[in-house]
């Protein structure tokens, strides 16, 4: 296959009056892990699905590699797929499941041995009824299936669900080393912790549409200026005067929208003496996340009290 890149274009998919995925367009390259971030009900599954084929867009198209999924030669040669960890059939082993797979792809038997060793299933486990699984190795498994063709392009939802803090500094490495060897990793979560701490490039999805996108760092930043003044009053008409928005920020500072030097000037020309200038510090993306989280959870509203966003339990959908 040529380049290993994913590449939505505008794809959109509705059910009934209800649209799932809105004109979602990004792309994730090789040599990167892209984290595909969104709350539960956000439309990360059913874009996975549609970059696989096994759900169909209305309009737009989803590529791979320049190809759509459907039209690739043994396409787990190429793309490794883990979408449902929950879905493998559970009265197999786990070595039974791998060597079905490996049947399928036409890969050898010595394959299996190798990836159930990469995702540190023992002997006992790969033995055992996947029925019997905890989550975790259920995602370990599926991981090991995903990487049995060998493919250059991996396409994994929700993988870090049910694993431990080891688990994910395991999955962390183990994506990191796959990118740095030129593979294209789609990861999506819904958990924003998990996939900053894996992902150099981020997508965030809401309510079926993109609301940003970029690479870990440039998310992250805050964009504005922290800034104390010496008289509080004098700054906020400064600021008003140069057409700066600024919020209250604690102790007489603001935090303003424009940069530290546009802020310095405005508040020179007003003659306005600053204690403290410079850029905002902050989790832009945390604010991001949690604002999609708390206005955007498509599930009915509970009547309950209102769940954190820690809380949701990691139950593939
Ligand atoms: N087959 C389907 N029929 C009707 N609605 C669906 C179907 N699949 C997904 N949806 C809806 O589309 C939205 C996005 O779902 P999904 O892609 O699974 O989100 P995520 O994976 O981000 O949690 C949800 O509101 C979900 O209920
Ligand atoms: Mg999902």
């Amino acid at each position: 296959m040529m380049a290993r890149v994913i590449t939505l274009e505008n794809v959109t998919r509705r059910y009934g009056s209800f649209t799932a995925v809105d004109r979602v367009s990004f792309t994730a390259k090789p040599g990167l892990v892209t984290g595909f971030l969104g709350p539960n009900g956000a439309g990360k599954s059913t874009s996975m699905r549609i970059m696989v084929g096994l759900t169909s867009a209305d309009e737009g198209r989803a590529l791979i590699g320049g190809h759509a999924y459907a039209d690739i030669p043994n396409p787990s040669r190429h793309v490794g797929v883990l979408l449902d960890a929950s879905a493998q059939h559970a009265g197999r082993t786990g070595r039974e499941i791998l060597r079905l797979s490996a049947d399928t792809m036409g890969v050898g038997k010595e394959r299996v041995e190798a990836m159930l060793a990469l995702v540190g299933l023992d002997g006992v486990e790969a033995k055992r009824r996947v029925r019997n699984y905890s989550l975790g190795m259920r995602q370990r498994l599926g991981i090991a299936n995903a990487l049995l063709g060998d493919p250059s392009v991996l396409v994994l939802d929700e993988p870090v669900n049910g694993l431990d803090p080891a688990g994910i500094h395991w999955m962390r490495g183990l994506l990191r080393s796959f990118a740095a060897g030129g593979g294209t990793v789609l990861l999506s979560s819904h958990l924003l912790h998990e996939v900053e701490m894996i992902a150099d490039e981020m997508v965030l999805i809401g309510r079926g549409r993109i609301v940003a996108q970029g690479s870990k760092a440039e998310l992250l930043q805050t964009k504005g200026t922290y800034v104390k003044p010496l008289e509080t009053g004098a700054l906020a008409q400064a600021l008003a005067a140069a057409g700066i928005a600024a919020l209250p920020s604690g102790d007489g500072a603001f935090r303003a929208e424009a940069d530290p030097v546009d802020v310095g000037r405005a508040a020179a020309a007003a003659g306005v003496v600053l204690v403290e200038l410079r850029p905002a510090e902050g989790a832009g993306l945390e604010e991001m996340f949690l604002q999609l989280t708390a206005d955007d959870a498509r599930e009915p509203l509970q009547t309950s009290a209102p769940q954190a966003p820690t809380a949701t339990p990691g139950a593939p959908r």
